[in-house]
């Protein structure tokens, strides 16, 4: 996988043959976003799998489910997680022999990171038809490319908008504290030649009260069958901005990211370090010992969302009906 911890001043691929350094990778943002986190962790339990010294299936089930153990403790908000890993262990459960399973998860891992690229192609498709010719669009955080196996889910909407043929620019906000807007989504954009312009986070209500912003696509950690949406810090403020000036925003997501059974209070929001914070790289910029607060992700209520893009389909307002009409379809 690209080391995302390096961008955008170095592109480096780092390779792992061990389940526990996929879920230090997890754990350090080596590699993020929700999609891209639920098939590394189906990755790392094919590779313990195959590290696995079992002869029997049940021996082989119960390091599969250790590793898993140890995966799925590596970050809370994104269901992602515990979606690719209960993908994996569904399918071990079916083998027979340790080699069959071995072969099943591998095959099963892979062809999980395949559908991932369909589902980003059809959901970019669905979402284009929001935007038009001319039409700036803000972004927040990094769901590109880098946060899924490849393509991405918002900015896979923003890239089929410009492969559809309309012309169109992109702002992306900086996302602090790990700066995942201004280091990953700045980077791939301009990679692939999209016109972005980037911004602080401070700077989202002054570039919407100009009129330089005509509609919001954002991505999902995690979204409930009521439409609230989890998604990366700040994501709340952007939204609540964009009401107030009367800007659609969308979030752009597969199925795989909506949880059906949990309510608001039940999500545990990720607390990341202080240092996160404090400093960037090595520098500190704040005074030794001061208390931060620094969660991960935010929720934004349905009411503040125009649409949320699927592979199967937009759903609309009220969530509850056109949620459960996009599982039915499924
Ligand atoms: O902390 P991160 O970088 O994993 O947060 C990522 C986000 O919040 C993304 O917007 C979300 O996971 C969607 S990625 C397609």
């Amino acid at each position: 996988m690209i080391d995302q911890t390096k961008l955008p001043n170095n592109l480096e691929f780092v390779t792992y043959d061990d389940f526990n350094q996929v879920a230090e990778a997890i754990r350090t943002l080596v590699v993020r976003g929700a999609p891209a986190i639920g098939v590394s962790a189906a990755f790392g339990l094919a590779l313990a799998a195959l590290q696995s010294n079992a002869e029997e299936k049940d021996e082989l089930i119960q390091d599969l489910e250790n590793a898993k153990k140890i995966l799925i403790e590596t970050r809370p908000t994104a269901i992602n997680l515990s979606w690719g890993l209960k993908k994996i262990m569904e399918i071990a459960k079916q083998g027979k022999t340790v080699s069959e399973i071995r072969d099943t998860v591998i095959a099963k891992a892979k062809q999980m990171a395949e559908e991932d690229v369909s589902t980003n192609k059809k959901m970019g498709k669905n979402g284009a038809e929001l935007f038009h010719d001319n039409d700036t669009i803000m972004t927040h955080c990094n769901a590109g490319a880098l946060a899924t196996v490849a393509y991405g889910t918002a900015l896979g909407v923003i890239r089929a908008t410009k492969e559809s043929g309309k012309n169109i620019k992109v702002i992306a906000t900086e996302t602090r504290p790990v700066q995942q807007g201004s280091r990953l989504t700045a980077f791939e954009l301009k990679h692939d030649g999209i016109d972005v312009s980037l911004i602080p986070d401070t700077a989202v209500g002054y570039t919407m009260a100009n009129g330089l912003v005509n509609g919001v696509i954002v991505g999902a950690d995690r979204i409930l069958r009521t439409g609230h949406v989890f998604n990366k810090i700040g994501t709340y403020q952007v939204a609540t901005m964009a009401k107030n000036h009367d800007i659609p925003f969308y979030v752009a997501a597969p199925l795989s990211t909506f949880d059906l059974e949990s309510k608001p209070d039940d999500v545990i929001i990720e607390q990341r370090k202080a240092s996160e914070v404090t400093g960037i790289g090595d520098k500190k910029t704040a005074p030794d010992g001061i208390d931060v607060i620094n969660p991960a992700f935010d929720m934004t209520p349905p009411g503040l969302i125009s649409g949320i893009i699927t592979e199967k389909g937009i759903a609309k307002p009220p969530y509850e009906e056109s949620i459960k009409k996009l599982f039915k379809a499924n």
